[in-house]
């Protein structure tokens, strides 16, 4: 007992803001980074999203929401020669031992290469390092290109919530991995 509030306080103690370290990434010999989004990042993130979907499913405000929530929220980048071509936002629940990626897109042009999978897999990094024993997320049922890059990154499912998204109405697939 006195050990998980120990642990539960040098967590409140370190909560103040989540930070991630800049890392150079060399994905098929082109030098890319990737680094913690600024606010100054939204109207670029949300440029990548029309870039993929034709519309941005989220906002800028959205976007400028979860920034605000430095202390459970993580949202990072990836740039090549300063544009940002790709974004993945995590949120952590410490009281459920859950950390869940919220987002995640990569500029069309920049897909296929292992952006995704490098954002995955850091930000699985982060939050094991950070004591978090799994990962959850949720992905459109018709979007196996997604649902196949989560399994091969060792996401399994663990249920489908019928009807989850509110523009077509289709069902979400609920994954996990442990971390
Ligand atoms: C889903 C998404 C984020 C994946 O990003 P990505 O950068 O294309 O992902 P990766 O390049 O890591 O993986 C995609 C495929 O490229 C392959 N790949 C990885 N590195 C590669 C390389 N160097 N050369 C060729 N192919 C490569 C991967 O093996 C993977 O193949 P798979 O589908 O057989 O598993 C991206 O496709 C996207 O933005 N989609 C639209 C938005 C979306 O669907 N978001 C998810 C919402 S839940």
């Amino acid at each position: 007992m006195f050990a998980k509030f120990k642990a539960w306080l040098e967590h409140k103690r370190g909560e103040e803001q989540l930070k991630f370290t800049q890392q150079p990434l060399l994905i098929n010999g082109r030098q890319f980074t990737i680094r913690q989004a600024r606010f100054t990042d939204i109207s670029a993130i949300v440029h990548v999203e029309e870039l993929i979907y034709g519309t941005a499913p989220w906002s800028a405000s959205t976007f400028q929401i979860e920034l605000e929530r430095d202390y459970d929220r993580l949202y990072l980048v990836i740039t090549y020669d300063g544009q940002v071509v790709g974004y993945v936002g995590c949120s952590f629940n410490w009281y459920k031992h859950e950390s869940h990626i919220t987002n995640i897109g990569v500029s069309p042009a920049y897909q296929d290469r292992g952006i995704g999978s490098k954002m995955i897999t850091l930000s699985e990094d982060y939050a094991g390092h950070h004591g978090y024993p799994k990962m959850t997320l949720e992905v459109r049922i018709h979007n196996l290109k997604a649902r196949k890059l989560y399994e091969r990154l060792g996401f399994y499912q663990t249920s489908i919530r019928p009807h989850y998204y509110i523009d077509n109405r289709e069902d979400a697939v609920e994954m996990e991995v442990k971390l």
